[in-house]
């Protein structure tokens, strides 16, 4: 039986990573550590919790006595750390808790592993480690900085790598904004303070395994979407307003570019690093789902208006008329300061070592996503009480 620590299993990607692997494997235990920061939510988490093959842990990962704790209890194989904060917006107003969580956190999450893991030392110095065990950084394609966007309207994506176009061969009409992607060896060149602090703590990572020979890996994943995502992000917060008929703020002009990715495509990409990821290295993770922010919104007025007249019966979701329910919801706002313009990963590595590819295309997905909203109000109800409250006047009414 393996045991891992997941931090951050009650926000939006570990919730869904921790889901997806109990599904997976009979066999495992998970414990997760969790701060229940504005973003984490035991809601979440709430069936995984009263399973036997869970412990539920609530705390910070910056907190020594704490992660050390968990390791004496547990005989911890792998730490897959998703604890952190994650929102640019939020980063942009305080920057300060970004460097403590993210970097801070990530350090000491290290250090306690490195001191359990730690079987004695070569003749060398370099510590030696228990078989099999890991430690794996959830990061982000955000780090590589931001993409030039070489065409107004996207293209076909053409695949020139025939390995890759085997992987991925029931992905059809793939396309793109430009002419680069983010592959491994693209330099770090973060531009938020969020950037900035998941940069830094990729770097204190491979220090460590420099350094104290510590067998990790990276992952660096594009946008997540899907259920559980909190209602401060792009995707959740539009389906949120439309329900109720307010405004969809979109930055600037709206034509910045993501590379969305289903977020059970991530965990599953997790999973394979973990078991199968070569030590040391770091694997990009994306969706081949390259979109302006505009049609991804246009798209989720479109598919909500959709199932709202086929479906009737989701009509009682609605704090509007069906009828307001259209492209007039739109409004431009000021644009987020340093706005990143694209964001597209080559996943090409991923896909040729581990046979990973991106196997939800978004028309599927966002419909995926928008019926899991319309189901679990409630969910989204709970989340967004309090705090979101007053992070929304701030952001949008002032
Ligand atoms: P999230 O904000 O939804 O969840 C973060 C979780 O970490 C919450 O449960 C929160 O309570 C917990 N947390 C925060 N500070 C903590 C602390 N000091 N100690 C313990 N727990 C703490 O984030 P997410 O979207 O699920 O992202 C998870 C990870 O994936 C992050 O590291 C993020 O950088 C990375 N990532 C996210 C995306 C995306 O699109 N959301 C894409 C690529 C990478
Ligand atoms: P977001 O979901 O915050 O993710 P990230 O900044 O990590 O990419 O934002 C996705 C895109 O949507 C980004 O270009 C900013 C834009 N955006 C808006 O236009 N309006 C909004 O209200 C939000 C939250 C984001």
């Amino acid at each position: 039986m393996k045991t891992y620590l997941v931090p951050g299993a009650a926000g939006f990607i570990g919730a869904n990573f921790t889901k997806y692997m109990l599904k997976k494997y009979e066999d495992i235990k998970i414990v997760i550590l969790d701060k229940l920061t504005y973003a984490g939510n035991l809601g979440t988490i709430k069936d995984e919790i009263k399973d036997d093959r869970v412990e539920f842990v609530k705390g910070d990962i910056k907190n020594r006595e704490l992660v050390d704790n968990i390791f004496y209890r547990n005989n911890i194989d792998y730490v897959v750390n998703f604890a952190a904060e994650s929102h640019v917006d939020r980063s942009i107003e305080n920057p300060q808790i970004f460097l403590e969580t993210n970097i801070l956190g990530t350090q000491n999450l290290l250090d306690v592993a490195k001191a359990h893991w730690m079987l004695g030392k070569d003749e060398g110095g370099y510590p030696i480690y228990k078989d099999g065990v890991k430690y794996l950084q959830v990061s982000t394609d955000e780090v590589y900085g931001s993409l030039s966007k070489d065409y107004e309207e996207a293209i076909d994506l053409l695949l020139e790598d025939e390995e890759v176009k085997q992987v991925v061969k029931d992905r059809v009409n793939l396309k793109t904004y430009g002419d680069n992607f983010f592959t491994e060896e693209t330099p770090i060149d973060p531009r938020s303070p969020y950037s900035s602090s998941k940069a830094s703590a990729d770097m204190i990572v491979m220090a460590y395994a420099e350094t104290y020979k510590m067998p990790v890996n990276i992952t660096r994943c594009s946008n997540n979407y899907g259920p559980y995502h909190f209602p401060e992000k792009l995707i959740p917060l539009i389906i949120k307003n439309i329900l109720s008929g307010k405004k969809l703020p979109v930055y600037g002009d709206g034509k910045n570019v993501r590379d969305w990715l289903y977020v059970e495509d991530h965990a599953q990409a997790i999973d394979m690093v973990v078991n199968n990821g070569r030590l040391g290295e770091v694997y990009n993770v994306g969706g081949f789902n390259e979109e302006q922010n505009i049609n991804i919104v246009k798209l989720t007025i479109d598919t909500i208006a959709k199932i709202m007249k086929e479906e009737p019966e989701y009509s009682k979701v609605l704090k509007t008329d069906l009828e307001n329910i259209n492209y007039d919801l739109i409004i431009f706002v000021k644009d987020r300061l340093g706005h990143d313009m694209r964001y597209a990963i080559d996943p090409t590595k991923i896909a040729t070592e581990l046979g990973w590819y991106p196997e939800t295309n978004f028309e599927d997905g966002i419909e995926k996503t928008i019926r899991w909203y319309l189901d679990n109000q409630e969910w989204v109800e709970e989340v967004a009480s309090g705090d979101y409250q007053k992070y929304y006047k701030q952001m949008y009414e002032n």
